[in-house]
């Protein structure tokens, strides 16, 4: 491969079964309360992308020790105040909004000055929404315009706080979850449903948390200052990854695919019931329960006839991730597809939705946007025959691996640029779609 990866050709029919690597969100958060557990944890299938790296990397950074061993990652935590530092500490937390946003919760308690840092990327979203809400705690926060780099000198003397969590963010939820952690008494959370494996992380280590769901809000409370002891965690596979596949075999013709090992939690199957909703028929077998997590295996086929649908808005939180993939569908679906307050999506590693419609214009498709809402207008007969270039999108790994599979299903010739942002989320990526048979160059 060139600077440009170049694909050609539309991928031959494939019957294949797969599996993807481990889930990012729950790989950074396996590290993190590895770091602050009592003793020895064992982290088996841990992602080993960049933002997992990095997670790593800042654990290290603040005197905690990790070794790879042959097929899991052991993690030496030192319990909640652990975290040494003797001067002052930068952390690099790369392209991870994740990382970043959720490690300023463990630092809190940290009685020293520590500057978070990223990439181009990150250094351009906001911080507000999580240094808001643990500035509350009793810390020291700055950072200019909210933007990173952020510098926290965190307090022995910490309150908890009632926070209501109105975006739907899972950083934002949990990142006051783990300052709650290092603080003494209760902190009480009420939040928008998004994804929760951090109260399920949290659960499974019997740390002192009730949940009551209700329809559009959790209310949550948390004990702090319980330590807890170090433990062996499966990571199971990425739901986000696999979306790249099953859109590839929903638009491909006659394949199958069987993708095993996914965690299917509640709140991460929005895609699932979106593309279904739009005819796609992908079902999941032998379900079992872990730790918490819901793990299947992904059933998928190639389809035809796919309609436009008006999504619910109830579904934008747990296919936040998706939607770039999700578009590639209804651009072939009969009809037009409507979504809603989607303002969330331009706040991610690139403004995903201007960068969206952009693509979809570029291959032809009418969309129509007014403020955050979009209708995208398909055509079940969409072929492409020209040649494409995709570069200038934040070297977002999520936007590389979508023309990708808009490459490998639509036809037409394409160069798209960055092809190593993949290993932000995904090293893996191009292996498997090779195995699947896909000719890149
Ligand atoms: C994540 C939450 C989501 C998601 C991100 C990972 C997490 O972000 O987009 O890729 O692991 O908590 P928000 O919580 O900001 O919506």
């Amino acid at each position: 491969m060139g600077k440009y990866l170049q694909i050609n050709q539309k991928i031959n029919s494939f019957n294949k079964i797969i599996e993807v690597s481990g889930d990012k969100s729950i790989s950074i958060r396996c590290v993190l309360m590895a770091s602050q557990a009592i003793g020895l944890s064992k982290i088996y299938n841990l992602l080993e992308s960049e933002d997992v790296m990095n997670a790593l990397k800042a654990i290290k950074k603040l005197g905690i020790s990790y070794k790879k061993k042959n097929n899991y990652f052991e993690i030496e935590g030192l319990g909640l105040s652990g975290y040494l530092t003797k001067k002052k500490v930068e952390i690099n937390a790369g392209n991870s909004g994740t990382l970043a946003r959720l490690i300023l919760g463990l630092l809190v308690n940290v009685n020293n000055y520590v500057s978070i840092t990223g990439d181009n990327s990150l250094r351009k979203r906001d911080f507000s929404r999580v240094t808001k809400p643990l500035l509350n705690f009793g810390v020291n926060i700055k950072s200019k315009n909210n933007k990173l780099p952020v510098r926290i000198i965190g307090s022995e003397y910490l309150r908890p706080i009632n926070y209501f969590e109105k975006l739907g963010s899972a950083q934002c939820k949990s990142a006051v979850m783990l300052a709650s952690l290092k603080s003494p008494g209760i902190t009480n959370i009420k939040a928008k449903k998004s994804r929760d494996h951090t109260e399920l992380l949290f659960k499974s280590l019997n740390i002192p948390i009730n949940i009551k769901k209700k329809k559009n809000y959790d209310f949550i409370k948390i004990t702090g200052q319980s330590n807890f002891s170090g433990f062996n965690y499966h990571v199971p596979g990425d739901i986000s990854s696999s979306a790249f596949f099953i859109v590839l075999t929903l638009l491909s013709k006659k394949s199958k695919l069987i993708i095993k090992n996914v965690n299917i939690n509640e709140s991460r199957i929005g895609v699932i019931k979106i593309l279904n909703k739009m005819n796609a028929n992908i079902i999941f077998r032998n379900k079992k329960k872990y730790k918490g997590e819901t793990i299947s295996d992904i059933v998928v086929k190639s389809k035809k006839n796919f309609i436009g649908i008006k999504c619910p808005k109830s579904l934008n939180s747990s296919a936040i991730d998706e939607f770039l993939v999700i578009f590639l569908v209804a651009a072939k679906a009969k009809g037009i597809s409507t979504f809603n307050n989607l303002s969330e999506l331009n706040k991610k590693e690139s403004p995903r939705l201007n960068i969206a419609i952009k693509f979809l214009k570029m291959i032809g498709i009418k969309v129509v946007r007014k403020k955050d809402n979009i209708k995208i207008y398909g055509n079940p007969n969409l072929e492409l025959n020209d040649f494409y270039k995709v570069s200038n999108f934040r070297k977002d790994h999520r936007v590389l691996m979508m023309s990708c599979i808009a490459a490998l299903t639509l036809g037409g010739k394409w160069k798209l640029a960055d092809k190593d942002s993949v290993n932000t989320s995904f090293p893996n990526f191009f292996n498997i779609i090779k195995k699947l048979g896909a000719k890149i160059i």
